[in-house]
């Protein structure tokens, strides 16, 4: 995927669902049914805000089956690079925006016989979809839901219609933490593992289950990374045969694209790999922000995820 592939939606609802949250719903400008969508998917939000576009992805939170309008939740950041303060600050009703056609990098295993979910924070989102999709087809499954206090649990109320058996809450302001190993150790043959929320939950997650001897197949994690703001740069393009100036608040990938150069997309979130580029010529330090190459394909220098990653070079040429 890349910029070209766009739906018009026009938001038809906002409300502020946590101090944090904000809850949009979309639908197509032109009245058609959304593209189908399986629970775990997300959709790239394009926005056009004080002369720059933003690309942010966002999970579909409404259920699969209604077509006639698609649900995004939309954190604000602290450190935000325009995306999500652009849609707290500016998007209303009536506002209009564009989306790429849903894709799914965080799919429910298809014969699982149990799904344990665990989500921390704005993690949530990518469950609530998969969650309508498993009480339709009568699945087993649990959630285990963390945020920092009562006033931060986004969808409470939502998730509270799957019974007190299928979801726990935990929250951090009154001390009650997930007792992972426990849990882990306690589920049936055949169960899959989702985890979605921050880094250090995600890892603290994955790093018991493989403990546990949970096999790395049914271990299931969705991670994808904002772009972090850094020192401004350039870089080369050799095919283009163009110099680009990327600035602190932008992504590379943003800067090639405001340039008029296309660079393949999914997740643009340092997940998917789409947009995984040779560097054909570097005198300093990659930054790499990804979770997609190795840690040896970092060492060696030659593939950048420009989604998430940015350098810290006098000269930089990519491949493209
Ligand atoms: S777009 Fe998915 S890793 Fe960059």
């Amino acid at each position: 995927m890349s910029g070209g592939q766009t739906i018009a939606v026009e938001v038809t609802a906002v409300e502020q669902i946590t101090p944090l949250i904000k809850h949009f719903t979309l639908a197509a400008v032109n009245g058609a049914p959304l593209p189908a969508f399986s629970g775990g998917s997300h959709v790239v939000v394009v926005m056009h805000a004080d002369g720059r576009v933003h690309r942010n992805p966002y999970s579909l939170l409404s259920p699969p089956n209604e077509r006639d309008h698609y649900q995004i939740a939309v954190r604000r950041m602290e450190q935000s690079r325009g995306g999500s303060h652009f849609m707290h600050e500016q998007i209303r009703v009536g506002s209009r925006l564009e989306i790429a056609h849903p894709v799914n990098l965080f799919p429910l295993d298809k014969i699982a016989r149990k799904h344990l979910m665990i989500a921390g924070g704005i993690g949530i989102t990518p469950f609530l979809a998969q969650l309508e999709d498993l009480r339709d087809r009568g699945v087993p499954y649990e959630l285990h839901y963390s945020v920092r206090a009562p006033e931060h649990a986004a969808f409470h109320e939502r998730l509270s219609s799957h019974g007190a058996d299928r979801l726990r809450m935990y929250y951090d302001s009154e001390g009650q933490r997930i007792d992972f190993e426990g849990l882990l150790t306690s589920q049936p043959l055949g169960t899959h593992l989702y985890v979605c929320g921050p880094a250090g939950l995600i890892e603290r997650v994955v790093e018991t289950a493989r403990a546990c001897g949970w096999s790395g197949s049914h271990i299931h994690w969705e991670q994808f990374s904002a772009p972090p703001v850094g020192d401004a740069f350039e870089v080369f393009l050799a095919r283009a045969k163009i110099g680009v100036h990327v600035l602190p608040d932008q992504s590379l990938l943003e800067a090639i694209e405001a340039a008029g150069v296309e660079v393949p997309y999914l997740c643009r979130g340092g997940v998917c790999g789409f947009c995984r580029t040779r560097v054909l010529e570097a005198d300093g330090e990659l930054l790499h922000h990804d979770h997609y190459l190795s840690a040896a394909e970092k060492a060696q220098g030659k593939s950048i995820m420009p989604c998430v990653s940015r350098a810290n070079c006098k000269t930089l040429v990519l491949d493209l």
